[in-house]
C-alpha cells in the first residue's frame, strides 16, 4: 500500500521547536505558555512570509539616492480563530503591523467535536489581502476548514492556514476540503484520542492561553 501523502509544511526551525517543547510540557504556566506562542508565531509568521514578492522603489538615504526593495503585492489580513488563535495575533502583527485583523469565533462542540459559529467580523476587503488563517490546533480539522469555508463565503480568494500542532486528521481534513490553502505547522503529532485531543499534543490551547483550566 502507498503510504498516503499529506500536503502540509512543517517549520522546524530550532527555534520553533525548543519552545514547542516548552509549551507541551505541563509544568508550564499560562504567562509562560503565552509567551512561547506568541513568541512561535512570529518565528513561523517570518517563515512563511519568505517568498511574498518585493519591488523596488526609490528612496533618499541621508546620503543619496537610490533604489531599495519593499514587499509588494497583496496587502495582509490575520484571522485569528476564536479563542485560541488571539494566543498567535500580536506576534504576527509585531512583524507585519499594517496587517488588518479579522476574527471568527468557533468553538468545538465537545460531544459531537463539530464547529460552531458565534462570532464572525472581518475587514471589508478580505478579497484583496492574503489572509493568514491562525489556530494553534488543527485536530479533527473541523473548526479550521468551516474558518476558511466561511471566509471563502466572505470573498477571500488567497489563504494560508497556520497552527501549532496538528493530527494528521486535521491535515487530511483541510487538504480534501481546501487543497488551494497551504498549511504551515510546527509539528503534526502521531493521532487524536477518543476526545478528539491531539496525542501527545500540549492539552487544551485555549484553556491553557487564558488560564480556564
Ligand atoms: C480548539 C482549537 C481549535 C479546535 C481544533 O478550540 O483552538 O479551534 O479546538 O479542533 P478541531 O480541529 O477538531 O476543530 P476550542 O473549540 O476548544 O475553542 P477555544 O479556542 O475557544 O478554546
Ligand atoms: N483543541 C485543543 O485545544 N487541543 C487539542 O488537542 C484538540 C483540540
Amino acid at each position: 500500500m502507498m503510504a498516503e501523502e499529506l500536503k502540509v509544511n512543517i517549520i522546524d526551525h530550532p527555534l520553533v521547536q525548543h519552545k514547542l517543547t516548552l509549551m507541551r510540557q505541563k509544568e508550564t504556566g499560562a504567562k509562560d505558555f503565552r509567551e512561547l506562542l506568541e513568541e512561535i508565531a512570529m518565528l513561523m509568521a517570518y517563515e512563511i512570509t519568505r517568498d511574498f514578492p518585493l519591488e523596488d522603489v526609490e528612496i533618499e538615504t541621508p546620503l543619496t539616492k537610490c533604489k531599495a526593495k519593499m514587499l509588494a503585492g497583496k496587502k495582509v489580513g490575520v484571522v485569528p480563530i476564536l479563542r485560541a488563535g488571539l494566543g498567535m495575533l500580536n506576534g504576527i502583527i509585531r512583524l507585519i503591523p499594517a496587517a488588518r485583523v479579522g476574527h471568527i469565533g468557533l468553538y468545538r462542540d465537545p460531544k459531537t467535536l463539530k464547529p460552531v459559529e458565534y462570532y464572525c467580523k472581518l475587514p471589508p476587503d478580505v478579497a484583496e489581502r492574503t489572509l493568514i488563517v491562525v489556530d494553534p490546533m488543527l485536530a479533527t480539522g473541523g473548526s479550521s476548514s468551516a474558518a476558511l469555508t466561511l471566509l471563502k463565503e466572505k470573498g477571500a480568494k488567497s489563504m494560508i492556514l497556520m497552527c501549532l500542532v496538528a493530527a494528521p486528521d486535521g491535515v487530511r481534513v483541510v487538504n480534501q476540503d481546501h487543497p488551494d490553502v497551504p498549511i504551515y505547522v510546527a509539528s503534526v503529532d502521531d493521532h487524536l484520542n477518543e476526545k478528539g485531543y491531539i496525542v501527545p499534543g500540549l492539552g487544551d490551547a485555549g484553556d491553557r492561553i487564558f488560564g480556564t483550566l
